[in-house]
């Protein structure tokens, strides 16, 4: 690995650094030199995932300690984080509830202060928090549009900024945000939301440009509708969701699994050269045109589903 790095840099900044690389101590880079040949070992990594406190985030959790990961389990809600950490805890894992608000950037600087004090800093971040309301677009408020940015766009960004400085320090990283097909198309009365989550493929792509040369990937996982509390609510009415599933090739909604696979998959050694990426997660919805549109699927109602 440490041979490889020495090529890459010599090609673009001759060879003075060379021979710096090679007289490094191969823990300075540490990132690349724990390359394993398991594409999923995770062991030595510190992760930090936001909106880990129920749902995606929750099971994201529960994989990267599963897979060796040191992970840091972030929620608004403090009761949910620290009610995920205990569980985590009774199988054996040693995670950390850290408790927080990522759209207030105070809280964003002392989160990240606080894993960098107990760990040396992050080699994986995964924004999973995220929040999505439906509102006409002609009752947007000030306030609802700032909500609904601040959430899921600058609370992402400042968190993505803290991350890639510690992770500039180590060697290298991988960024991981939760984006939605919703950024890609457009649903009803979801204006502040879509616009949000198409930011952040577009901010995904930005860093991806700005932090590749220190080694760190930006990347989207973009999900279609998610089994889950975010969606409990509007699949309870089997009629509804059976017509809905109409209108994805796969014929059902998406599951923690399915958005785990690429979360992890970004987040692996073996992605490293894979970055400004977005990958949806919809089970075929945003590649298929329905040819007869029914007025009841495909989320019309005012109150449905919100990928
Ligand atoms: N569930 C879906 O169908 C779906 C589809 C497409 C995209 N997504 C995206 O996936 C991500 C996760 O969705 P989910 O289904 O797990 O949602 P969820 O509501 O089940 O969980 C989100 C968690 O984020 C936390 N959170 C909200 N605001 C926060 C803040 N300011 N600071 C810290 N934590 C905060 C919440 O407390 C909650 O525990 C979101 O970004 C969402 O936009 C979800």
């Amino acid at each position: 690995m440490l041979a490889l790095a020495a090529v890459f840099r010599i090609n673009r900044n001759g060879s003075k650094l060379l021979i710096e690389l090679c007289s490094m101590d191969p823990q300075e880079s540490k990132f690349p030199s724990t390359h394993s040949n398991a594409p999923f070992d995770f062991r030595g990594r510190n992760v930090l995932i936001t909106g880990a406190g129920r749902g995606i985030g929750q099971h994201l959790a529960q994989q990267f300690c599963r897979l060796g990961a040191t992970v840091f389990v972030n929620d608004f809600h403090d009761s949910r984080a620290t009610e995920v950490v205990d569980e985590l805890q009774s199988f054996g894992f040693h995670p950390v509830a850290m408790p927080a608000d990522i759209t207030d950037v105070r809280q964003v600087q002392r989160l990240f202060g606080d894993i960098h004090n107990q760990c040396g800093g992050l080699d994986i971040f995964v924004n999973s928090a995220g929040f999505a309301q439906r509102v006409p677009l002609l009752e947007v408020t000030e306030e609802y549009w700032d909500q609904m940015q601040n959430v899921n766009l600058k609370g992402p960004f400042f968190c993505l900024q803290a991350a890639a400085s510690q992770m500039m320090a180590r060697g290298g990283g991988r960024i991981v945000l939760l984006g939605s097909i919703g950024g890609q198309s457009a649903q009803r009365n979801l204006a502040a939301y879509g616009a949000a989550k198409a930011g952040l493929s577009m901010l995904a792509k930005s860093a991806a440009v700005d932090l590749a040369p220190h080694g760190i990937t930006v990347n989207v996982a973009a999900p279609g509708a998610v089994e889950g509390p975010w969606n409990d609510q509007f699949f309870s009415d089997p009629l509804y969701r059976a017509r809905w599933e109409q209108t994805v090739p796969a014929r059902r909604m998406a599951t923690n699994e399915d958005v785990a696979a690429a979360v992890l998959f970004f987040a692996s050694m073996g992605a490293g050269y894979i970055t400004g990426q977005t990958l949806f997660v919809d089970g075929g919805k945003l590649a298929y045109l329905p040819s007869v549109p029914s007025t009841e699927s495909d989320n019309v109602r005012s109150n449905g589903p919100t990928p």
